[in-house]
């Protein structure tokens, strides 16, 4: 498994921690934790639901604004789906938000509102896999679960040198955490072996010289930490391509529909679009509009997705009556509520409607092509 005498490891790890960890709002400091805080256990699922897939930075707000909204379980299971999608938006993998919903429901309903407090029975409830069913049964209820997500895949192969890629090294990894993992605060621990993957044993320019487990490290000593982990070699990124339709109404306000409730962006709202095809012949012009009016192009946005680039064709038309399909219009003021995923933000920014609610004029169209977020 691994050389390193786990008990010294700890406590090297433990002690940075304590004086230096992250101050996060979901996180029950180490001080506040020895003296007898408990950490919440729905905050602590919501902040890793979030933090699947997503930075730090760009959780802070919307932990927050779950909070200040739902601050229990059941009132997020009592909230619309609508609502829970509405104020994901931005977040992006919207599959996590229809699980934190589902999940939230079956929590109230099955459980009486109490988290099963064991890694295995986490893991029976949507949208719970592996690492965070480990990650909220370490730090929400003291079991000594192996908690490996990428910053910890990166630190365990530097202390080890695994020179084994990824996905393939990730038994190994796990068995090195397991068997380091301690009895006595399993949750800072994992929480450690994070911030210390997120400041310190950082993808490039590592600290090396700041770090608190460099006597146990072997990367480290042939100055080699920037070699691991090992990745194996990038695939070509596969292209699709598609068309979206912005329909306005002489006071503004623009045509939205909402998406099939499964698949890519399920459940979010959408100026109706075409399929995305991964062919390069489908029509994305005006014949691919879901209903007839003055299309006119607008210009065309890119997106990229785990597994793909999407490209998708602008085409906007004023004036529109009764487009004889389902869906409803939304008023320049109530845009920005609405459950938009950034890409569809894009697309209405292209076609002259500001996502936060207002339209240029349609000669001022113009348009846009920014990094994928
Ligand atoms: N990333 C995912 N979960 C985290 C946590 N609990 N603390 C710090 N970073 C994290």
């Amino acid at each position: 498994m691994t050389t390193i005498d786990p008990q010294a490891f700890s406590a090297a790890l433990l002690g940075w921690y304590d004086t230096h960890h992250r101050t996060l709002p979901w996180r029950v400091s180490p001080r506040d934790r020895a003296a007898g805080t408990r950490p919440d256990p729905y905050r602590v699922w919501l902040s890793e639901i979030m933090l699947q897939q997503t930075t730090v930075a760009a959780v802070k707000a919307y932990f927050e604004k779950f909070t200040a909204r739902w601050p229990r379980v059941e009132d997020l299971a009592g909230a619309p789906q609508a609502d829970v999608l509405a104020a994901w938006a931005g977040l992006g993998y919207y599959a996590r938000a229809r699980n934190l919903h589902a999940c939230a429901i079956a929590v109230h309903e099955t459980h009486g509102g109490r988290f099963p407090q064991t890694a295995a029975s986490l893991k029976a409830l949507p949208g719970i896999g592996d690492y965070t069913s480990a990650a909220i049964a370490a730090i929400a209820f003291d079991e000594p679960a192996a908690v490996v997500d990428g910053n910890v895949e990166r630190v365990v192969t530097r202390l080890e040198a695994i020179d084994t890629p990824l996905p393939r090294a990730k038994a190994q990894i796990r068995a090195v955490v397991a068997s380091l993992t301690p009895d006595r605060r399993p949750g800072d621990f994992a929480q450690a072996m994070m911030d210390l993957g997120a400041t310190i044993c950082t993808p490039t320019k590592p600290a090396c010289v700041l770090c608190p487990v460099r006597p146990f490290c072997t990367a480290t000593k042939t100055a080699e930490a920037e070699r691991f982990p090992v990745k194996p070699k990038k695939a070509a990124v596969p292209e699709r391509r598609g068309a979206a339709f912005v329909a306005l109404r002489p006071d503004g306000a623009v045509f939205l529909r909402k998406r099939p409730g499964s698949g890519m962006l399920g459940g979010m709202s959408e100026p109706p679009s075409s399929a995305w095809s991964a062919r390069g012949d489908g029509a994305l012009g005006p014949d691919a509009a879901p209903f007839a009016a003055g299309w006119r192009r607008a210009g065309e946005v890119e997106h990229g997705f785990t597994h793909f680039r999407l490209t998708l064709e602008v085409w906007r038309a004023d004036d529109v009556q009764d487009p004889a399909i389902e869906g409803w219009w939304s008023a320049p003021d109530a845009v920005a509520g609405e459950a938009l995923p950034t890409l569809m933000r894009k697309v209405l920014e292209a076609a002259g409607v500001s996502p936060a609610g207002g339209t240029k004029p349609a000669t001022t169209a113009r348009r846009t092509r920014k990094p994928a977020s």
